[in-house]
């Protein structure tokens, strides 16, 4: 029986030695210099091209005109709507630019003068022009990816950006 007792004392001094050692490792941790929390490093910066793709005279009210943005083998369209539209640049506040690579697959949009709107034969999505791009059916996952427009004095028409990833780029700007 005495044994025993001796056993259970070792072990209630290892068990307060280890509880020491783990306090310790405790105090040790919380006593570590903090080093102050710094905000994650921005996402690659983008620089998009200022390119000048048309001017106003050259604009007919809702028929599209073909243009290439940000560069020529990202196919997109102006649109002069006739009505002014959030985003929308020009003395009337009515020209958007979208492009015109579904978002989905890839397929190539067409414009649809009746409702404004941009569509897809692939699979049917369709694209509201007049808000922005918002996709309003369809099997595509993001809006319509649309430019960032200026017009200047003499009517000339600037895109400086775009708010969506062009379809099939990890980078709008190769
Ligand atoms: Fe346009 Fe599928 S490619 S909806």
């Amino acid at each position: 029986m005495e044994r025993c007792n001796r056993l259970v004392d070792v072990g209630r001094r290892q068990f307060l030695r280890g509880s020491a050692f783990a306090a310790a490792g405790a105090a040790a941790a919380v006593s570590l210099p903090v080093t102050p929390a710094r905000a994650a490093p921005g996402l690659a910066l983008v620089e998009y091209p200022s390119n000048r793709l048309a001017n106003i005279a050259d604009l007919k009210p809702n028929e599209p005109l073909d243009v290439g943005y940000p560069d020529d083998n990202a196919p997109g369209v102006l649109l002069k709507l006739g009505t002014r539209v959030e985003g929308g640049a020009g003395p009337d506040g009515d020209i958007v630019g979208f492009s015109t690579v579904c978002p989905h697959k890839g397929f190539p949009l067409n414009y649809n003068a009746e409702d404004r709107t941009l569509n897809c034969p692939g699979h049917y999505s369709r694209f509201d022009c007049e808000a922005g791009g918002l996709q309003i059916w369809g099997q595509a996952t993001q809006n319509l990816p649309q430019y960032q427009l200026r017009v200047d004095k003499k009517g000339d028409i600037f895109a400086e950006g775009l708010d969506e990833l062009i379809y099939g780029r990890l980078s709008n700007v190769l």
